[in-house]
């Protein structure tokens, strides 16, 4: 039998092939959001694993029992007859950076020949992962803000809302004004110095979550709440018009979302993770399930996401497999056509028939 080989890109090598291009992320997650509606995606349900903590706490826990997890997520698309599937897993811990470890999180992509299954890549997918985490709240702001919105309020400057800072300046050129606020006072200074700069509007950092919401039209939490019981974002926080987008999942409390006069989800599939809002605000009765608007139905102009420019919208960002599935393959393409990455062998001759 022939031989099977992939290619093995590093994260400097993914990002050579554009894991950190930010126009190029929002189109790509703004096309799986439509895809996904258009029922041209599957999303296999996510595995959790959760570990340091007694067994008998995991059962039906809403929220992260432990701070140490790993996701595996897959996903498939039919991108205009083009077959698209990839395996992504995410292993995580907020302690790293405090504990001088790195980053929160690392991660692999593998883009697989959608024929045989075969692994055809395997990828860094912290890059990847991270910038599509931004795009995804980036293209909700894209539909969902109020006309006129000129200012933007971040929770938490790790690198999911380093990413979500650049991809909402890409679709909201109007954006004069950051408030950014996190437990890290150092951390909030260095981000709002970095993104002045680098985006040319006045970021700056302020001293509690409240004052970064307060003036803000839209709302980025990402943060390490791990549970709606930790939950700081009070009703009277929000401006009115203003839109929240839902990242980091436990930072408003259920009253403040409960009080919301719309709600949007990046998809229906995303109601499966039972555990995650959308799903457990409909469980408890706090939102109606059909109340919950797809964006991939505002993006194809079926419908509004806003009603009044006074409504206070929440908008569910709960990232999946697809929008990985997309930006590495985009990635794999680049790497293909460019020569990067090192070809690694699966097998020489394979050891079953
Ligand atoms: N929606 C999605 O699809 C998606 C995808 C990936 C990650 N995430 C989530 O995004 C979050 C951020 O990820 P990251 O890699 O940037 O993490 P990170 O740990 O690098 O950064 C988080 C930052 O939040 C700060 N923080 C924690 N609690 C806070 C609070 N109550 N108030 C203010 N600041 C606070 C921390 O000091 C830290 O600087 C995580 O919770 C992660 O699970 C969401």
């Amino acid at each position: 039998m022939s031989e099977a080989n992939f290619i093995y890109l590093s994260q400097e090598d993914a990002v050579r092939c554009g894991a950190g291009d930010v126009a190029a992320t929002v189109a790509d997650t703004e096309r799986t959001t439509l895809l996904a509606y258009r029922g041209k995606a599957i999303e296999a349900p996510t595995a959790t694993l959760f570990w340091g903590v007694p067994a008998e706490k995991l059962k039906n826990f809403v929220g992260y029992p432990s701070k140490k997890r790993a996701n595996i997520h897959a996903g498939y698309l039919d991108d205009d007859g083009v077959m698209k599937v990839a395996l992504k897993n995410i292993p995580s811990n907020p302690d790293n950076p405090l504990n001088g470890k790195g980053p929160r999180a690392s991660g692999l992509v593998t883009i697989l020949d959608p024929e045989t299954g075969y692994p055809v890549a395997l990828m860094d997918a912290m890059v990847i992962s991270c910038m599509r985490t931004g795009a995804l709240g980036a293209i909700g702001v894209k539909h969902l803000r109020r006309p006129g919105s000129r200012s933007l309020g971040l929770i938490g400057v790790g690198p999911i809302n380093q990413a979500a800072i650049a991809c909402t300046a890409e679709v909201m050129p109007e954006l004069e004004v950051a408030y950014v606020y996190d437990l890290n006072t150092e951390r909030a200074k260095a981000f709002a110095a970095e993104f002045s700069r680098k985006l040319h509007i006045d970021v700056r950092a302020v001293d509690s979550a409240r004052a970064a919401v307060a003036d803000a039209d839209v709302v980025i939490p990402a943060t390490n709440v791990q549970t709606i019981d930790d939950a700081y974002i009070a009703p009277d926080w929000m401006k009115k018009g203003s839109l929240l987008v839902d990242l980091s999942i436990w930072d408003a409390t259920f009253e403040t979302l409960a009080r919301a006069d719309g709600y949007v989800m990046n998809s229906a599939i995303s109601m499966e993770r039972k555990t995650m809002t959308p799903s457990v605000m409909v469980d408890r009765g706090l939102a109606k399930e059909e109340e919950i608007i797809d964006l991939g139905k505002v993006i194809a102009g079926e419908t509004a996401g806003r009603r009044g420019d006074g409504d206070v919208i929440v908008y569910f960002a709960r990232g999946m497999a697809i929008y990985d599935v997309m930006c590495g393959y985009r990635v794999y393409e680049n790497a293909l056509k460019n020569g990067v990455g090192k070809t690694l062998s699966l097998w020489q001759s394979a050891f079953w028939s």
